[in-house]
Parts: structure tokens; sequence; C-alpha cells
């Protein structure tokens, strides 16, 4: 464990806040205590249970074929198509005029009601539309566009056709959108001219065209661009390769077949950061990746027909994957889709909508409840939000203070907190409390849900004691778990697999503890990756990105504890001989290269230029040292550099450099 984590055990130690579920919803919580037992005892039986809350066009013959891990095969034989699942299958049972989408613009007024009918012609008229433009089952189709109606219906007309999607985020750059496009090979990519944020139209367009030559130059060539026209900006056209959503959606047929797919046709790919630099695109298939996620949506959340969820993730990431597109319209869920940011045009939008939309399931991250916390709880106080009746929370340790607000000044004291843990390669929650069965402790995400088998370990992989902190480990295969990294079986195993092979554990990357009851504390990464605002990003990612200017020598970066964004990402440089000082604007300059590669939640909230890095007679950079100075603290041991002059050096010739964005 590191220093960081040693000193956030000390801090959680302390906490001995309990919170009951409210026995209204114990009486009626769509999972109760039994459940765990009836996992534990029969695990495979318990999933083969909850596929039932799917409809299989052909049903599975096994639950899980792992004879050949890490590779696993769930719902052997079973055949399904995942957009009938999220979208026909409602209108069929008569539930056709339910709300799907209440879509928030992020201009005032600009709403729209999508019912579970109109997104069947929606999404029928967008696969025909694909299939036009040459789509085929298997082929790859990228999207990167707003969180507007289109980017969810275009989600789903791929897997009603069965072309994986990979959603880029709308706000990495088009180089980070190049290297997805060729890794994937992406025939087509649909975007749209651009989408509202802070109050102004901002591009996409264009980053796309950027992108595409980018990919021809990797020799990977993109056929098709299809272009929802969202703010009506001016974009360049290339009559070839562009089409417009309204020509060529809007005019298709709205009738579709949905054609059935094996449980283990690929669903998606999506990229996430490891240690190293290149981004991994895990692949996640149809089947059991649905069954968890529209089962850990209907228990972590105990959804009710009547509930009004809304996630406020961004599609462009796994939370908007599982929490927003799979899993709540696989369970014929009425949901809030808003395109902007929390505090456009004011500070009170996001209590606004809940209070307009009658919210009663809301699923967002601590990063923007620490940063409400700042503004104050006026703010939500002069809104409604009585509706609330149960809050989550996602992507990065939720420190009790944050929580214990979130509970009191947002759910009012009646609504229990689901700190919800898992990742983009678990596809689905793994570890949460039950808000109808567990007694919550802040900060702490207590227990793997029914069904799946997590535990904290030491080295060598034995379980540790209560008590103690390790390694966090699933130990037994789930449904919803990566099949793969696109295109690299090697890596998967490795990256995952390797670190307690002879054990079969899955290993995270995260530091975890069990308290004295057993209960779990997630502590964050035990590796060079870091946490910034609920987002995963690899430290050599960025050092490349930093390498790869002209005036750069070598670079380091550390996550350093940051009180909005959990870390922020601190870098320090050494200029090459030629640049000299770099002159007085490097610092900008740096920042906004990193931005330009990466996107802007990779810009360094300091950089520093250094005339040495600490390192390790065997040349490893020491980041633990580097952490200290950008966190401001005593720097710690410094017996195993090759020179332990260096930090000297590096703390007395410091040019610190902030942003200011
Ligand atoms: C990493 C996964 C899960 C979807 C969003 C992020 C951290 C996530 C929690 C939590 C403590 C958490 C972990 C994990 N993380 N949720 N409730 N408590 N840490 O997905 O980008 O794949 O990142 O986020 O470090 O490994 P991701």
């Amino acid at each position: 464990m590191s220093e960081k984590n040693d000193e956030t055990l000390a801090n959680l130690l302390k906490e001995d806040r309990r919170f009951e579920p409210p026995a209204d919803l114990t009486e009626h919580a769509n999972l109760t205590a039994d459940a765990y037992d009836a996992a534990a005892k029969d695990r495979e039986g318990f999933w083969a249970e909850q596929a039932q809350r799917l409809t299989w066009a052909e049903p599975f013959t096994q639950v899980l074929d792992w004879t050949d891990p890490p590779f696993a095969k769930w719902y052997v034989g079973g055949r399904l198509n995942a957009a009938y699942n999220c979208v026909d299958r409602h209108v069929e049972a008569g539930r056709g005029d339910k709300v799907a989408i209440h879509f928030v613009g992020e201009p005032v007024g600009d709403t729209r009601s999508i019912t579970y009918a109109e997104l069947q012609d929606l999404v029928s008229q967008a696969a025909n539309a694909l299939t036009d433009m040459g789509v085929a089952a298997g082929d790859r189709v990228a999207i990167y566009m707003p969180m507007i109606p289109q980017a969810v219906v275009t989600m789903l007309a791929c897997a009603r056709i069965g072309a994986p999607h990979t959603v880029v985020f709308g706000g990495f750059s088009s180089d980070a959108l190049a290297s997805r496009l060729e890794d994937c090979q992406a025939k087509v990519v649909v975007t749209s001219d651009g989408g509202y944020r802070r109050g102004s139209a901002s591009s996409l367009k264009p980053a796309v065209d950027e992108a595409r030559e980018k990919a021809a130059g990797l020799g990977h060539t993109v056929e098709k661009v299809l272009v929802v026209r969202r703010t009506g900006q001016d974009v360049a056209w290339d009559d070839s390769v562009d089409v417009w959503w309204h020509d060529a959606v809007e005019g298709a047929s709205t009738s579709h077949t949905p054609e059935a797919f094996d449980a283990e046709h690929p669903l998606y790919v999506m990229y996430t950061s490891g240690t190293t630099g290149k981004p991994k695109g895990i692949l996640h298939t149809t089947g059991g990746y649905l069954v968890g996620a529209s089962y850990t949506h209907w228990a972590v959340f105990d959804l009710k027909d009547d509930d009004v969820y809304w996630c406020t993730a961004d599609i462009g990431w796994v939370t908007g994957h599982s929490y927003i597109v799979y899993g709540p319209l696989a369970n014929g869920v009425t949901q809030v889709l808003y395109e902007g940011t929390p505090d456009s045009p004011e500070r009170g939008r996001w209590w606004d909508i809940i209070e307009q939309y009658g919210v009663t399931l809301f699923y967002t991250a601590p990063t923007a409840i620490r940063s409400f916390m700042k503004q104050g709880r006026e703010i939500p106080d002069a809104r409604d939000l009585s509706s609330l009746r149960i809050l989550g929370s996602v992507g990065e340790p939720i420190n009790p203070e944050a929580y214990v607000w979130y509970r009191h000044v947002i759910g009012g004291d009646r609504t229990p907190v689901v700190d919800t843990w898992w990742q983009t390669e678990t596809g689905a929650i793994m570890i949460s409390p039950l808000p109808g069965v567990t007694a919550g402790k802040p900060g702490s995400a207590m227990n793997p849900i029914p069904g799946v088998s997590a535990e904290v370990v030491d080295e060598e992989g034995n379980a540790v004691p209560n008590g103690s902190g390790g390694y966090l480990v699933l130990t037994e295969p789930w449904p919803s778990m990566l099949r793969t990294i696109w295109g690299d079986d090697q890596r998967f195993k490795e990256t995952y697999w390797s670190r307690f092979e002879k054990l079969g554990f899955y290993f995270a990357g995260d530091g975890a503890k069990k308290d004295a009851d057993g209960d779990l504390w997630v502590l964050g990464r035990v590796d060079d990756v870091m946490n910034v605002s609920g987002h995963r990003l690899s430290t050599t990612e960025i050092e490349s990105a930093l390498v790869s200017h002209p005036k750069v020598a070598e670079a380091a970066v550390v996550g350093a504890k940051d009180e909005d964004t959990g870390q922020a990402v601190c870098a320090f440089v050494i200029l090459r001989d030629e640049a000299g000082d770099g002159g007085d604007d490097i610092v900008a300059e740096l920042r906004k290269h990193v931005r330009k590669e990466i996107g802007p939640i990779a810009t360094p909230r300091q950089v520093m230029i250094v005339p040495e890095l600490p390192k390790t007679r065997s040349g490893k950079i020491m980041r633990r040292l580097l952490r200290d100075v950008a966190e401001n603290r005593e720097v710690g041991d410094v017996t195993t550099l090759a020179d332990s002059s260096v930090m000297d050096l590096i703390s007395s010739g410091l040019t610190s450099g902030k942003g200011e964005d």
C-alpha cells in the first residue's frame, strides 16, 4: 500500500456513522438479504435466474463455459437482440406510451420527451440507414456525439444490426479519436455539427474531419460520416463521405426486424486508460453484459415502474453505456437525459431538472457532489427535491463528508446512498450496498452484490483478515465481465489475470480494506493510473503526449490529491538543451499541447520545469517523491535514489505553473 492509502485508511477508521435503510424501502425491496445466500449456494443457478429478465430468441443451454480461462462464455447457445430487449419488447408488452427519455437540452426550454414506441421508430430508422450505408453485422461504428437522443438511438441501432459501437467521449481530441478509429478499424463515424456546453455551441464535426485524415495517415479509411444537425454551425462537407442524419435517417423506414445474435456476439468496445500509453479497447458482448447491466440497475436502485431515473454520466464513458442505455432501457425505465453542464445557465440547473421531472433515483459522481458542497446548500435548498428516494455515487471513492452532505442536503436524510464500485472492465456494478438491506457506512462500498465474489488479498493472494488492507480481486467470473482487449488477447491476460494467475483471480488495480465487520472500503488505484473527476487517466499516456512536444526531453506525471477533482494531473518536465528555459509561455504551451493531444480532461493542473527527475539506480522514476512535491509534503525517503541530491535540485529550481481552467 502506498503512503497515500495508509493516510486515507487512518482517516476512514474514525468513521462510525451508520444509516439504516428506510422501513418502507426494506418492505418492498426488489432484492432481499436472502439473495446473498441463494447466490452463494448456487452462483450459476442465480445467474441463470437473472437471465430470465431478458427476452431470448433462443434459450441458452449452459450458463457458463469457463474451460479456457480467462476467456469466458456466458449463456452458451443463447441468442438475443440487445435493442429488441431495450425497446421493442416494452412496446409489445403494451408499454409503448411510457416515456423512455425526457431529453433536456442545455438551452433552457429545449426539451423533448420520447416514448418507447417513438424510440422503436427512431432506432429502426437509424438501423435501416446504417444498413444502407453499408454497415453489416460485425462492422465497427464509432460514435462521437453530445448527450442528445440521437446518441442513444445510434448505440441501439448498432446493437440492433450487430455492429459493435465504440463511443468516444466528445471531450477527447481528434488525435485520441483517430487512434481509436484506427485501433478498432471503424467503418463509419456518427457525429453532430456540435453540442451545447456552458452556454455556447461547441463543435465536433471538425475534429472528426481531422481524425479521419489522421486515421488515413495510419492506413485506415473511414468510409462514411453520419452527421446530426444539432447547433446549426457551419461545417466543412465532403459529399463522398459525409451524410446528414436528417437526410439518411429521418427519411428511412420505421420498420425493421431485429436479428437475434449469439450471446457472445460483440456489443461494444470502450477504450480506457491503463498503465501503458496505449488505451485498451475493452470488449463487452451481448448476453452476459445485458444481464449484468439490467440486474444491477434493478437491484441497486431498487427500480419500480413509476420511478424517474437520472444518471448524469456522459455516454462516452462506461457509466453511460450500462446505466443510461443498456441497463435502464432493458428495464423499461423512464429517465432524464441532460445535454449540458450542472451550472448552465446557472448553478441550480440540476436541482431544477430534478424538481421539474420528479426524479426519484439519481446517480452521479463524488467530484460533482464536492463541487456542490463548495457552492453551498442554499442552491439545492431553494428547490423541492422531495421526489428523490435513492442516491447513487460512482467513479471514485466518496469521502465520508461528501457522502453525508449528499444524503443530508440532496436526500433530505431520507435517501440511502449507494456507493457503487465497478470499472469499465466489469461492465456493471460489483460492490455496493443494497438500499433495502444494507445499513450504509459513509465512505464504504460495503459488500459484493449477490452473484459477485470479491476479496481483499495480500501479495500471495491470501484473503486478509478483517481490519487489514490489500488488493481488491474478483474471485469468480461474472456475466458482464470484459471478454478481452480488442485485438490483444495477450495483453488481456497479462493486465488482469497474471498477478494471481494460479488462483484465477481478476485483479482490478485497486487497493481496498476490510473493516472490523468485513465491509469493503475501496482506497483507489495501486498502479500508475490516476482518477481525475471519476475518469481514469494513465500517467504514461500523458507523459508521452508531453514528450511529443519539440521542447521536451523527458516528463513524469503523477496524480496529486485535489479538493475538487479527487486527483489532479501534475507534470514534471525536463526541457531539451536547445529549448533554453522554454520561454515565458512554456507552461501554458505544454498544457495546451496535452489538451490537444488527449483532451481537456488530461490538461495538467501544474507543469513544473525541473533540471532532473528522481530515479532509482535501475532508472525507474520514483513517482512517490514527485507526489510529495506535488502535494506540498516533506519529501519522503530518498535513500534508493541513484543521486540523492536530485530532490534538492528539484525543490530549489522549481518554476511552478498553475493553470486557469
Ligand atoms: C476505477 C474504474 C465505474 C464506472 C466509472 C469509472 C474507481 C469507481 C468507485 C467507487 C472507489 C471507485 C476505481 C476503479 N472507482 N467507482 N465507488 N469507489 N473507487 O470507470 O474509468 O473504468 O474507472 O474507478 O479506481 O478501478 P473506470
